[in-house]
């Protein structure tokens, strides 16, 4: 019997990338977006590499009728991914409140339609946890400091109620992934990164300036105490995290955890800097990108990187693409977007 796993924000951009792999592992997934963030037309992208379409149900989760209501019905879900929730850092500061409401009721109203029902929970977290870490790579004992933003801190204080939750109800399975920076496309360049506006991200940033829709790239700052002065991030290939929730599943269906809270860091291992992944993209494209050296952003650590050797050892689970592999595939689709408006 396939297992049936529901993705919340499985339009997006981790998420549909993760529905693609947890098909092709075997699972059955079933999607729930709002699409305040995301594009229903990934649907049908993602029927085009998996030659399935997944169930869609198209409401908020912080609907608290509503969601008890799907999860009351669908009695066979045997995992949860949970990513749905607002990103943006630099909005997340604007409108905290609409990041905590949202952020907050979405998992809570998801957590209490499980009261006294066993389920295997996955929680996208991030590594905006640990803010400017003090030993690098950053470990998942390190301790967590104050976040940034309310963005981050969304983050953090939905790790402390996953935490507090299983503490208290041994019914509740769960995992929280530190993702690291998610970027890329998948091999198909049928899926990829959609951002709304202008990108704050680097990649996406870097991909549109480098089609032409925007003019130049600013760098945020190269007077940072790195070797090149540029900031450090672990760039992940958007493939490499999915299979990662695949392994966090399969980990919660071996039973094996002693713990039914565990925290694993999603990264490869390496710091690569702004003007290294520049280079990574010019260089593996052939396409010279234009950019200027401008002042620090607020909010900005220097230098981040994770210790994945948890996920490795425990998950069984590390990452395979490198830099070059992850510019070229944001670079596909970025050309696949020029020729396929969404
Ligand atoms: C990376 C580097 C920028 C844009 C964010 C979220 C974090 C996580 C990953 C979800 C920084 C520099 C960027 C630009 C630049 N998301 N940069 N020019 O801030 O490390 O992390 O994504 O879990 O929560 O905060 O990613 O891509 O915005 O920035 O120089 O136009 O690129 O200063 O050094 P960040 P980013």
């Amino acid at each position: 019997m396939l297992k049936k796993i529901l993705v919340t924000g499985g339009t997006g951009f981790i998420g549909s990338h993760t529905v693609v792999e947890l098909y092709n592992a075997g699972y059955i997934p079933i999607i729930i977006d709002n699409l305040s963030n995301s594009n229903i037309k990934i649907l049908d992208q993602i029927e085009k590499i998996i030659a399935y379409r997944p169930q869609f149900y198209n409401f908020d989760l912080c609907d608290e009728a509503k969601t008890k209501a799907f999860i009351a019905q669908q009695q066979d879900i045997e995992g949860i991914i949970h990513f749905a929730a607002y990103k943006a850092v630099g909005e997340s500061v604007e409108k905290p409140l609409h990041y905590y409401k949202n952020n907050f009721f979405s998992l809570i109203n998801l957590l209490e339609a499980y009261k006294n029902k066993p389920v295997n929970f996955v929680f996208s977290s991030s590594c905006t946890v640990y803010g400017q870490p003090e030993v690098l790579p950053v470990s998942e004992n390190a301790k967590v400091q104050k976040a940034e933003s309310p963005y981050g801190n969304t983050k953090q204080v939905a790790e402390e109620i996953l935490s507090e939750t299983a503490q208290a109800h041994k019914n509740y399975n769960i995992v929280s992934l530190r993702y690291f920076n998610p970027v890329g496309a998948h091999a198909t360049a049928l899926i990829g990164e959609l951002p709304i506006g202008v990108p704050q991200n680097l990649v996406p940033f870097i991909t549109q300036t480098a089609i032409g829709k925007r003019e130049k790239l600013t760098v945020h700052g190269n007077t940072y105490h790195t070797p090149d002065g540029s900031c450090i991030r672990d760039y992940i290939h958007v493939v490499d995290l999915a299979k990662a929730h695949v392994a966090a599943i399969k980990r919660m269906e071996s039973k094996q955890a002693t713990c039914n809270y565990e925290v694993f860091n999603i990264g490869t291992g390496t710091g690569s800097s702004v003007l290294e992944v520049i280079a990574a993209f010019e260089n593996s494209t052939g396409v010279k990108l234009n950019y200027t050296i401008g002042d620090k952003r607020a909010g900005d650590v220097a230098q981040i990187w994770g210790d994945a050797t948890k996920s490795s050892e425990i998950l069984g689970w590390t990452a395979e693409l490198g830099l070059n592999t992850m510019m070229q595939s944001a670079w596909e689709w970025e050309k696949y977007l020029k020729n396929n408006a969404f």
